[in-house]
């Protein structure tokens, strides 16, 4: 196996596949209705990545380092037979962690057949427990009461569970603690996302984000906190323990504490590009050379060669900069999955 590393010395570990870009949401902050319209031209099937396609990406990038798999969208659970998927991912040598990112409408469904293929986890995205809210901020589309059952049969068929709430001030600030009660009780992992400027659709203003201190004190007055180590380096969430449960809470903090140096994250998004930042410009277009008569010797070459030349840190230059210096034509989110 060859270790690659970066400009700033950081290794490859975790890549992270969408495997569509459509949604059955249209949250506000990723994929608003104004512009993901009726008319908006998803990609058409042949310029997806096939499941075939996609398992020899994960041998090449597992030879380049990576252990981690994780599969978002779009929404996931909208691509086809996707635990055929999984269940090819799961039997590649090397692979020691596959997770999914869903919106939970499907997960009652599909969480079985999940297990069983061999997904060890997910992250499920829920931004309020109050219907009115909810419905507005995932663009009138998803019920709190579907996604819910969706967590619950994910954690009763064995599936790890934690809960992703993008909290934006003035829409849902209010259900912080609302959300911490309630997942406390439940004995589930709720991560708090800062509003980010992801993509270019959503008007990001930093205005609307609220951020990881005052979340945390937030729920801390709710019941009192204490810091926990990373699971593992380079670990995305801030943790923090209730005092009184061995419950945690996790806070995603690209704004105000961002975790560029440690980051060892590619995404390919569902037409096969490859991304070294969430906020990249520009991808490496993987599906040519697949579809090519590259052998997977060249093809692992080409991928090594960007991340050796990857210097991405976008959050931790996200202060430095002003609005007008920020990239202006970003990979929107609903591409690459988040
Ligand atoms: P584990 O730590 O393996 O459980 O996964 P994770 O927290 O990386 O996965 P998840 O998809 O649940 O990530 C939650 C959210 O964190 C994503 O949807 C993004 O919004 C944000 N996020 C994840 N990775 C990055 C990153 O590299 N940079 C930034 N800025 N945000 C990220
Ligand atoms: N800021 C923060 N998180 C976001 N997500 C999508 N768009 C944004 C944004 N602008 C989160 C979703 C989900 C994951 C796919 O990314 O809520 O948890
Ligand atoms: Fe869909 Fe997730 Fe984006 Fe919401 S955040 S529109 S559920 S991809
Ligand atoms: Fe990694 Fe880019 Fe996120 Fe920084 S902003 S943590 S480099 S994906």
């Amino acid at each position: 196996m060859n270790n690659v590393k970066d400009q700033l010395q950081r290794p490859l570990r975790d890549l992270r596949i969408s495997v569509t870009d459509r949604c059955n949401f249209r949250c506000s902050y990723c994929m608003p209705a104004e512009v993901f319209g009726p008319d908006y031209a998803f990609l058409p099937n042949d310029k997806i990545l096939s499941f075939e396609e996609i398992e020899r990406l994960v041998k090449i990038f597992v030879s380049l380092g990576v252990e981690k798999i994780r599969i978002t969208g779009g929404e996931p659970l909208l691509r086809k037979d996707l635990p055929t998927l999984i269940r090819m991912i799961h039997a590649v040598d090397g692979v020691k962690d596959i997770a999914m990112t869903t919106n939970g409408a499907l997960l009652k469904k599909f969480a079985q057949p999940l297990k069983d293929a061999g997904l060890a986890r997910v992250s499920v995205s829920l931004d309020s427990l109050d219907e009115d809210r909810f419905f507005e901020m995932n663009g009138r589309r998803g019920k709190v009461k579907t996604v819910l059952e969706g967590i619950e049969k994910a954690a009763e068929v064995g599936l790890q569970v934690k809960i992703n709430m993008v909290v934006k001030k003035g829409v849902n600030d209010q259900d912080i603690v609302q959300m911490a009660e309630f997942f406390k009780e439940k004995q589930h992992i709720l991560r708090y996302i800062e509003y980010m400027d992801v993509g270019n659709s959503n008007g990001w203003r930093l205005d609307d984000v609220v951020s990881k201190k005052d979340i945390v004190d937030k729920v801390n007055e709710f019941s009192p906190l204490q810091p926990a180590d990373p699971n593992y380096k380079g670990e995305v969430a801030s943790r923090f323990e209730y005092k009184d449960q061995k419950t945690e809470i996790g806070v995603i903090s690209s704004v105000t504490d961002s975790f560029c140096s440690t980051c060892s994250r590619a995404r390919i998004s569902a037409e096969g590009k490859l991304y070294t930042c969430l906020f990249a410009t520009k991808g490496t277009d993987l599906r040519e050379l697949l579809r090519g008569e590259l052998n997977d010797e060249a093809i692992t070459e080409s991928i090594s060669s960007v991340w050796e030349n990857r210097k991405d840190r976008y959050s931790d230059e996200r202060n430095e900069q002003t609005i007008q210096e920020r990239r202006k034509t970003k990979i929107e989110m609903s591409h690459i999955g988040g």
